[in-house]
């Protein structure tokens, strides 16, 4: 099963062999079958995220449940429940549409809402963590389904469980979010505030964060690529310091716990790489935290050219930057 299209770095890859689930047994089963048979089991959702190897080996599964359904609580509350297989950026569309507010600064983000939590996906200052309550798996350890509470997955800045202890061991199948009815804008990203033309208006939070997301970031199905490809890295109290005594404008953000959390995009930028192309990749003109595929080229060469980038802003800052997107590795068939 060619995944070159199932991934929006369009890397040349295939599935060993390929499940497709609509419902909720089928993933059971997909489960089952690679237990049966001790294959390795990859979950591949909008393939906005991963690093596929030429051959993914093993059972590559694809959750497709699509339902959507709305339940009013209480004190404006609304519970969304969300099938892993729905678009995100549809569903925060069809939230928005329902002036919902909760979601409506993710708008954009490529990829399924299954794969959220995982990474637990955040744009300008919203996070999903912030509305998720719970989230439902297929666990290829019992075969259960079960539900996880928000506690249980372990939310951190691009981090969960699901990138841990439980990462290949489960298939999400639902989330469990909850939104709200009452206005409640988070405009504090940057100058995100000036951008939004009535603050009253989910609507209008999302078209904001629309047009600057179109600004900056590349259209995968335009020009493939990942998002960004590096963390935002987190650096002690005083070497932020240190850093901003040579560069007073460098953006950086001070942590509850004291770090201070860099942009790694001005650090990349600053080392004279944005918009820097070799062979079949670059970096990308508009945001320099965004690598990008010309054409042609492989997952050997794609971490080639990221060791440079990472070599250069190590050397000119002494900042160590960690990739963002999962690469899967499965055995070697
Ligand atoms: N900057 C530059 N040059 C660049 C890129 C950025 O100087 O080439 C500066 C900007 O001017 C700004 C700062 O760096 O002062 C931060 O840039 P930006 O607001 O574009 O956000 P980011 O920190 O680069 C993060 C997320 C994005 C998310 C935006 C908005 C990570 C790894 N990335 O990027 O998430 O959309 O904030 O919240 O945390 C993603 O994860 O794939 C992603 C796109």
């Amino acid at each position: 099963h060619d995944l070159r299209h199932a991934n929006t770095l369009a890397l040349p890859s295939r599935a060993e062999r390929f499940w497709l689930a609509r419902r909720e047994c089928d993933v059971v089963q997909g489960v089952e079958l690679a237990n049966r048979h001790d294959w390795d089991l990859t979950v591949l959702g909008g393939g906005s995220n991963v690093l596929l190897p030429p051959i993914v080996g093993g059972l590559t599964l694809r959750a497709e449940l699509d339902d959507v359904s709305f339940m009013a609580g209480e004190g404006g509350a609304v519970h969304v429940e969300v099938g892993a297989g729905v678009n995100w950026h549809a569903l925060v569309q069809r939230c928005v549409a329902r002036e919902l507010w909760g979601i409506e600064n993710l708008a954009l983000i490529p990829g399924l809402a299954g794969a959220a939590p995982i990474q637990n996906i955040g744009a300008y200052g919203v996070e999903i963590g912030d509305v998720l309550d719970w989230v439902e798996l297929v666990d290829r350890r019992d075969g259960q389904r079960r539900r996880l509470r928000r506690e249980a997955c372990e939310l951190d800045y691009r981090d969960s469980v699901f990138k841990h202890e439980l990462a290949n061991q489960v298939v999400i199948t639902r989330l469990g979010l909850t939104l709200s009815t009452r206005p409640a804008p988070k405009l504090e990203y940057g100058a995100l505030g000036d951008r939004v033309a009535d603050p009253s208006s989910a609507r209008a939070v999302f078209e904001a964060i629309c047009a600057i997301r179109r600004e900056k970031l590349p259209d995968p199905l335009v020009t493939p690529n990942a998002g960004s490809f590096f963390k935002n890295p987190l650096v002690s109290r005083t070497q932020a310091e240190r850093l901003l005594s040579a560069a007073p404008s460098m953006p950086h953000y001070p942590q509850p716990d004291g770090r201070v959390k860099l942009a790694a995009g001005w650090l990349i930028d600053q080392c004279g790489l944005r918009g820097l192309r070799e062979g079949a990749f670059g970096v990308h003109d508009r945001q320099a935290l965004v690598l990008v595929h010309f054409g042609g080229g492989s997952l050997a060469e794609l971490l080639s050219f990221s060791e440079r980038i990472v070599g250069a802003v190590q050397a000119a800052f002494g900042v160590a930057l960690e990739r963002e997107p999962r690469c899967i590795q499965t055995a070697a068939i």
